[in-house]
């Protein structure tokens, strides 16, 4: 009888001396001794098994083989009952009760000690690593955009914000786009309906500002613009912008030459050369564009890599790179403001964000800046 009891219990399981977890373990052995050896076996070995289960998973494994409903040692044994002659089967009935709910309290003493063992374990385990907490920071895009801000405002420029859904009027008309000159096809413009487009620079905030404020004034601009471009490694049709306008009497080139040679030796390397070259904007007389020497090839147009000297990528050999357009504000958008030429003169400019970002992280992809990947945005 004691081999069919114990037979489907596993000799390799571990076993532990129940005593810590059944007070009334020996009293309850020697009991179930004088009633049937064969139970208090069973009950001996069940109960140091569970004793010894070393986890949840053992516990309830071993807990299925004594008590489980379907197959279950004691189970089973119970079933048997009605097949015992009846003199006997009293005593085993009352046997096979008492080594279930004995085993029951076991089991239960087991699974709690366990789950404290686990707390304890928890509470006190100084090598797991620790619950950092997500913490943001802003996007590279805005830490350059503040960097400028700061930048500016200690020259005495102050934030004017202005719409992304821009009238065509303030986008291109009074910034003196004629309105069939092909610098607005350079433009390549999403159209809201004909008088009404997603401004593609953030130049149209002076138009308002001026129309707004008297001068003198000191403003940038910052902000998100749209091209309905054709999506690449450097070209994406939203972007962000700041531009600048200063506006005063007797305001000249050397001043914003010297604003610019400021902004330079801020936002990039001290000695970095610059240059500043002609270029035609419809809203500027005269315009200039202003370059840096390219950072990659360092100013020679060429750099080595594992597979040999090659054309620069980043300048595509011309050894500079552009940063921004600028120049003295048109004597038109002055008069579509409202503003006396004659009296008053100024300087603007304007720079794209994501190139300046790029240039000084070496990223080599825009859509970088949109896809949101924390991989990404947590390097800066
Ligand atoms: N708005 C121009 C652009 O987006 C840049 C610019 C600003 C040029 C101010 C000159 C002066 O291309």
């Amino acid at each position: 009888m004691t081999g069919t009891l114990l037979g489907s219990l596993d000799p390799a399981w571990s076993a532990a001396d129940p005593a810590a977890l059944s007070p009334g373990h020996a009293v309850r052995l020697a009991e179930l001794e004088t009633l049937d050896a064969a139970l208090a076996a069973l009950y001996g070995r069940g109960a140091s098994v569970l004793a010894g289960a070393p986890d949840a998973g053992a516990l309830r494994e071993r807990h299925t083989a004594l008590l489980g409903r379907e197959r279950g040692v004691v189970t089973l044994a119970l079933a048997e009952l009605p097949k015992l002659p009846p003199e006997q089967r009293r005593a085993r009935g009352r046997g096979l009760n008492l080594v279930k709910r004995w085993l029951g309290e076991v089991h239960d003493a087991r699974r709690e000690a366990l789950e404290h063992e686990r707390e304890a374990a928890g509470a006190l385990d100084v090598t797991l690593p620790g619950r950092r907490p997500w913490l943001g920071r802003p996007h590279v895009l805005a830490q350059v955009r503040d960097e400028l801000l700061d930048l500016f405002h200690g020259l005495g420029f102050s934030v004017y914000t202005s719409p992304e859904v821009e009238l065509d009027e303030y986008n291109f008309g009074k910034l003196n786009f004629a309105p069939d000159h092909p610098a607005r096809d350079a433009h390549d413009t999403y159209f809201v309906n004909p008088e009404v487009v997603l401004r593609t620079h953030t130049s149209p905030g002076w138009v308002r500002a001026m129309e707004e404020l008297k001068p003198p004034m000191r403003l940038v601009f910052p902000g998100r613009v749209y091209r309905a471009e054709a999506t690449d490694a450097s070209h994406m049709d939203q972007f962000h912008q700041i531009d600048g306008l200063y506006v005063d009497r007797n305001v000249s080139m050397a001043d914003l030459k010297a604003t610019l040679h400021t902004f330079a030796r801020a936002i990039y390397r001290a000695d970095l050369p610059t240059r500043i070259i002609p270029i035609y904007f419809p809203f500027v007389e005269p315009g200039v564009q202003m370059d840096v020497q390219c950072v990659r090839c360092e100013g020679t147009g060429r750099v080595s890599d594992a597979e040999g000297e090659k054309r620069c990528p980043v300048c595509k050999g011309t050894k500079w790179v552009e940063v921004l357009g600028a120049g003295m504000v048109h004597p038109n958008v002055f008069r579509a403001v409202g503003i006396d030429p004659e009296e008053w003169t100024g300087f603007a400019f304007g720079m794209g964000l994501e190139r300046i970002a790029m240039g000084r992280h070496g990223i080599p992809e825009i859509r970088l800046f949109l896809e949101n990947d924390v991989r990404f945005l947590r390097q800066f």
